[in-house]
C-alpha cells in the first residue's frame, strides 16, 4: 500500500512507504547504488536506489535517466544526517513517466540571454522557484492588507481611450474603428471607484512603452493602486508605509526557506519593520544631493543614480514628498501654500533599489484641474467622465501605486527586474 504525497509533507511520513511524482534534477552513482536529486514542485529530496532493492528494469531506468525526466518514485522515508533537509527516500520502485534527453539548462553557468530564451524551463531551477513563491506571497500580502483594511477590489480596464501618465509611454492598439491604449495605470478609474465604495483598490497589469533598458523597467508590470475618499497626503503615506511593512512581515514569516535558497540577508528587511519611515521633502532631497557633490537643479526629476544616493542615507525606505508641479502629472493636487509643488510622494527603497511607490493627493477642484489639463495639453472633452467626479460631490482623496516587480527585486535583492516576473516583457524581449 502506498499514498502519493508531496515532498513538503514528507516529515510527517517518516518510516512509511510513499509514492512521489516529479522530475529528476540530477543523478549519480555506480552499478550498485544510484543517487538522484528529485523535485516535485513542493521541494527537493534525495532518492537512494540500491541495485538489490529495486527491479532490475527500474535500476536501468534510473542509470540512464536524463535531467528533467518525469518519474514516479516509491520508497521509504528515512531520516539521514547526510541528506540535505535531513530526509531521504530509499527507493523500491522507479517508474518512468516521460524521458527527457539533453535538457538545455545544465548546472554549468549560462549567459543571461540563453536563460531568458529558455525562461519556460529556467523557472524550474531552485532559485527561480523560490522567487516565484516570494512573488506569490507578496501579492497575497498586498491583497490581505487591503481586504482586511476595508477596501473593495474594483478592477480597472486594460483598454483605455486616454493617457494617465503622459503620452510618451503609451502603447497604442487598434480597437475596431478606434484607437485605444494599453492602460498605464488604473488610477483614474480607481478614483471613480473610491467615490462609490470609499476605499477601493485595483490590481493588475499595466503597460509602459518605455524603450529604456534599465534594471528596473519592464514594459508590462503589475501595480496595485489603492484610492481612498477623504484621505490626504499624510494618510496616503501612512497607508503605503503600512503596506510595505505588512508585505515584509509576511515574507519573513512565510518564506524563510525561499529567502535562504536565494541567500537573501534578512537583516536589512527586519530593519524596515522596526519603525516608521523617514519623510523628507523634495527640496531637502535636493540639498542632500548637492551635499553629496551632485550638480542638481531644483525642478529636475531624480534619476536612478540620484535616488540611490538619497536612499543610501537611510536603512528604511524613505518617503520623499512635494515634487515640482512641472514634472508631475495633471491630476496631482497643487500644494495650497506653494503652487510650485504638488502634494505627492515617492517611496525610495533602500539597498539601491529606488522608487517602488508613487502616489499623491488628487486635485479635487474643477477649475484647478482644468487649468492643469490645459497645461498638459489634454483635451477636457476626452476626460468628461473623470471630470464628473469633480462635478458631483467632489471630495479630497488620495492614493498611490506600488510596483510589484520592483518590490520583488528589492525583497529578493535581485540585480534586475527580469527575474521578478514569470515571463518578463522588456523592450527587446517579447518571447517566450
Ligand atoms: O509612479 P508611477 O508612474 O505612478 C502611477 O502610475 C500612479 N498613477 C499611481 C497612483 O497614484 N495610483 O508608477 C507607480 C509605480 C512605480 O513606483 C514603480 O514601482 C512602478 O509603478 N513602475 C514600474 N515598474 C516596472 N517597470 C516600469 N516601467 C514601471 N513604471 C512604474
Ligand atoms: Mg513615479
Amino acid at each position: 500500500m502506498y499514498q502519493q504525497i508531496l515532498i513538503r509533507d514528507l516529515h510527517s511520513h517518516i518510516d512509511q512507504t510513499v509514492t512521489l511524482a516529479g522530475w529528476a534534477w540530477n543523478t549519480r552513482g555506480s552499478g550498485k547504488v544510484q543517487f538522484m536529486r528529485f523535485r516535485d514542485g513542493s521541494g527537493f529530496i534525495q532518492v537512494v536506489a540500491a541495485v538489490q532493492d529495486v527491479p532490475a528494469e527500474d535500476f536501468e531506468t534510473l542509470r540512464h535517466l536524463g535531467q528533467e525526466s518525469s518519474v514516479r518514485i516509491t520508497g521509504k522515508v528515512v531520516t539521514s544526517e547526510k541528506a540535505p533537509g535531513g530526509l531521504e527516500i530509499i527507493a523500491s520502485r522507479i517508474e518512468l513517466i516521460s524521458a527527457a534527453h539533453d535538457y538545455p539548462i545544465s548546472p554549468k553557468e549560462h549567459g543571461t540571454d540563453f536563460l531568458m530564451d529558455h525562461r519556460h524551463l529556467w523557472l524550474r531551477s531552485p532559485r527561480q522557484q523560490a522567487i516565484l513563491r516570494i512573488r506569490h506571497v507578496i501579492i497575497k500580502a498586498i491583497r490581505d492588507y487591503f481586504d482586511e483594511g476595508g477596501f473593495t477590489l474594483v478592477d480597472s480596464p486594460i483598454f483605455t481611450p486616454t493617457e494617465c501618465e503622459g503620452s510618451s509611454t503609451l502603447f497604442e492598439t487598434k480597437y475596431f474603428e478606434e484607437k485605444a491604449y494599453l492602460s498605464q495605470s488604473g488610477q483614474l478609474y480607481a478614483e471613480a471607484a473610491c467615490m462609490a465604495v470609499g476605499r477601493a483598490y485595483c490590481f493588475g497589469p499595466t503597460f509602459r512603452a518605455e524603450n529604456s533598458n534599465t534594471r528596473r523597467h519592464l514594459t508590462e508590470f503589475w501595480m496595485v493602486e489603492p484610492e481612498v475618499a477623504f484621505m490626504d497626503l499624510e494618510g496616503d503615506m501612512d497607508l503605503a508605509q503600512g503596506l510595505i511593512q505588512a508585505i515584509i512581515r509576511k515574507v519573513l514569516e512565510v518564506c524563510p526557506a525561499e529567502l535562504a535558497t536565494i541567500e537573501r540577508d534578512t537583516k536589512p528587511l527586519e530593519q524596515v519593520i522596526a519603525g516608521p519611515f523617514p519623510r523628507i521633502s523634495y527640496t531637502e532631497a535636493v540639498e542632500m544631493l548637492r551635499n553629496a557633490g551632485v550638480d542638481f537643479e531644483w525642478g529636475d526629476d531624480f534619476g536612478a543614480a540620484d535616488e540611490t544616493i538619497i536612499s543610501e542615507k537611510f536603512d528604511r525606505p524613505v518617503i520623499v514628498h512635494g515634487y515640482p508641479t512641472t514634472i508631475k502629472p495633471f491630476y496631482m493636487k497643487r500644494n495650497p501654500q506653494n503652487g510650485k509643488v504638488v502634494n505627492n510622494m515617492d517611496i525610495l527603497a533602500p539597498e539601491g533599489y529606488g522608487e517602488i511607490v508613487g502616489g499623491s493627493q488628487r486635485e479635487e477642484n474643477m477649475d484647478v484641474i482644468l487649468a492643469a489639463m490645459a497645461e498638459a495639453k489634454l483635451d477636457p472633452k476626452d476626460y468628461q467622465w473623470y471630470l464628473d467626479l469633480r462635478r458631483f460631490g467632489s471630495v479630497p482623496h488620495a492614493g498611490f501605486g506600488l510596483g510589484v516587480e520592483r518590490t520583488v527585486a528589492w525583497l529578493c535583492k535581485l540585480p534586475h527586474v527580469r527575474e521578478t516576473v514569470p515571463f518578463p516583457r522588456l523592450p527587446n524581449r517579447l518571447r517566450p
